[in-house]
């Protein structure tokens, strides 16, 4: 069998994608490209690994962007696509194409504070418990099918800074048994649902 292709997406400082990359050989799989949407940090993560990057940055027609995206992923073929703190949101016809083949990590257990603002959104709700989701994606904002989820205790000094990053401590780990799973057909998606072997 062919080394499983997975492309990355990523807006930020991407430590989620740090950690897959870390793991690539390890866990059998390869990082074919990180698509960003600007000029961010998580670029010299990749240049560290050279793999290879596509900046698309947002045009004044949305239209544009969301072709733009479609034509790179397209042509990267991927196995697998996993959106890690990509901060904008797919094309139906992005998500339907990849559908069953796009993830994405998002820091809040879902249904629970969906959007940009996860970790705030819990902090403001004074709830004492929040975590990470991993789902694949449908046409929704942070649905679609859960794969997995772990909960983060919050603390009663937190700030949104302090939670985040105990966040994606867990968020890394979660990533990277998720992606192992996915390619070795442990966890598979049929018809919207998630089947676990
Ligand atoms: C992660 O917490 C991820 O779940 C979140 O952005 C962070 C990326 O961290 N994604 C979203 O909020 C998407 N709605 P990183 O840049 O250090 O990898």
């Amino acid at each position: 069998m062919s080394t499983p292709r997975i492309v990355l997406l990523a807006s930020g400082t991407g430590s989620l994608f740090e950690a897959l990359a870390n793991e690539q050989e390890a866990k059998g799989f390869k990082i074919v490209a990180l698509i960003t949407d600007a000029h961010v940090p998580a670029l010299e993560i990749a240049q560290r690994f050279e793999i290879p990057t596509f900046i698309v940055p947002m045009t004044p027609e949305r239209s544009v962007w969301d072709e733009s995206m479609l034509m790179t992923l397209r042509s990267l073929h991927p196995d697998l696509v996993v959106s890690a703190g990509f901060m904008r949101i797919l094309d139906p016809k992005i998500v339907d194409e990849f559908e069953g083949k796009l993830i994405n990590t998002h820091p809040a257990l879902s249904p629970e504070f969906p959007g940009a603002h996860a970790v705030r959104d819990a902090l403001a709700a004074g709830v004492t418990v929040t975590g990470t989701t991993v789902h694949f994606v449908d046409a929704g904002v942070d649905t679609g099918a859960i794969i997995d989820q772990v909960s983060v205790e919050i603390l009663p000094d937190d700030t949104q800074a302090s939670l985040h990053e105990r966040i994606k401590v867990q968020e890394r780990i979660l990533l990277v048994e998720t992606v192992e799973k996915i390619i070795s057909n442990k966890i598979k998606y049929e018809n919207g649902s998630v089947i676990t072997q």
